[in-house]
């Protein structure tokens, strides 16, 4: 795997919030760090060879990146340690921001919904939006009020454009009713854990508001299109690379000596993105639209596919 460049980031302050560390990372040197846009995460070096992803949730014109970090029990590693260990002066290896979820004007309004930790890029975004006098309403869902990462802040910025949904409070989100909410020439952007993002997207589709989403962990993939190996051109040497079943078009391309930047190897974080120049793709990502699969002009090669005999890539 080839993980891109990393910066070093400095912890300068932890605050915790139930379970939730917020940890806000500065340059060591006290230069300023690269500009990010709402939607946005950083890669994170931790221990164990772990990389993981996080949204910034800060302001985009602070000098420092800040980030909620989530302790999971049951998760993948890496933000338990985070979470327990994040002390000023730690300094970790980080890479970013990139940003594939970002926040577009729209000339309805704008619903912003979180679920539980998800809350951190949609954070960034209705502040944007609040900035910038666009017609917005933030709906935050979680299971306890104590436990919800940022809702004194967003409560004190959004005011009565915050839509508190607090489950042990008997006050559950009626999504049926937000996608209504949206009316035409709107849109909804979405983050959270699978099953609250599963009903977020059955929803705007029964409503049929466009809706944005991000995963912070693979949607579930169903069987690739074709079982059999197929071919990619490597169009900047020439090569042509056989994938064979049960390899992903990374490892292929790795193996035959081409540069890919990876990180998340599982189709979440956007790192590997790579022009398709000939052939139909099967998409396989947690990362972009209907319309954006549709357009057939990029792939993440860590999980997507051919559902054609030969793909043609700028690589
Ligand atoms: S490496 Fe993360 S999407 Fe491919």
């Amino acid at each position: 795997m080839t993980h891109a460049d990393t910066m070093p980031l400095e912890v300068i302050e932890v605050t915790r919030h139930g379970d939730v560390a917020l940890i806000t990372l500065g340059n060591p040197g006290g230069g300023a760090l690269p500009a990010w846009q709402p939607g946005a995460h950083i890669d994170l070096h931790l221990p164990g060879d772990v990389v993981r992803q996080y949204s910034l949730c800060g302001d985009p014109d602070a000098p420092a990146y800040r980030i909620a970090v989530l302790r999971e029990a049951d998760g993948r590693g890496g933000s338990q340690w985070l979470v327990d260990h994040a002390a000023p002066g730690l300094t970790l290896a980080g890479a970013g921001p990139r940003c594939h979820f970002p926040y577009e004007p729209h000339e309805g309004t704008t619903l912003f919904l979180a679920g539980g930790i998800g809350v951190t890029p949609i954070a960034a975004m209705a502040a944007q939006a609040r900035v910038a006098g666009h017609d917005y309403r933030v709906a935050y869902s979680g299971r306890t009020r104590a436990g919800m990462a940022l809702v004194d802040e967003l409560a004190e910025t959004h005011a009565d454009r915050l839509a508190l949904h607090v489950s042990d409070e008997g006050t559950r989100a009626d999504l049926d009713g937000l996608m209504m909410s949206v009316g035409e020439g709107g849109a909804a952007y979405a983050c959270g854990p699978a099953a609250y993002l599963a009903a977020v997207e059955e929803a705007a589709e029964r409503h049929a508001v466009a809706l944005r989403v991000e995963h912070f962990t693979p949607v579930e993939l169903a069987e690739p299109a074709r079982d059999e190996a197929f071919e990619v051109e490597l169009a900047m040497t020439g090569v042509t690379v056989e994938v064979q079943p049960g390899t992903s078009i990374l490892q292929a391309v790795e193996e035959a000596g081409a540069f890919v930047l990876s990180s998340c190897t599982e189709g979440t974080c956007g790192t590997c993105e790579t022009p398709v120049l000939e052939g139909e793709v099967d998409h396989r990502d947690s990362i972009l639209t209907a319309d954006e699969r549709a357009r057939n002009d990029v792939m993440y090669v860590c999980v997507s596919r051919a559902a054609c005999p030969r793909l043609v890539l700028d690589l």
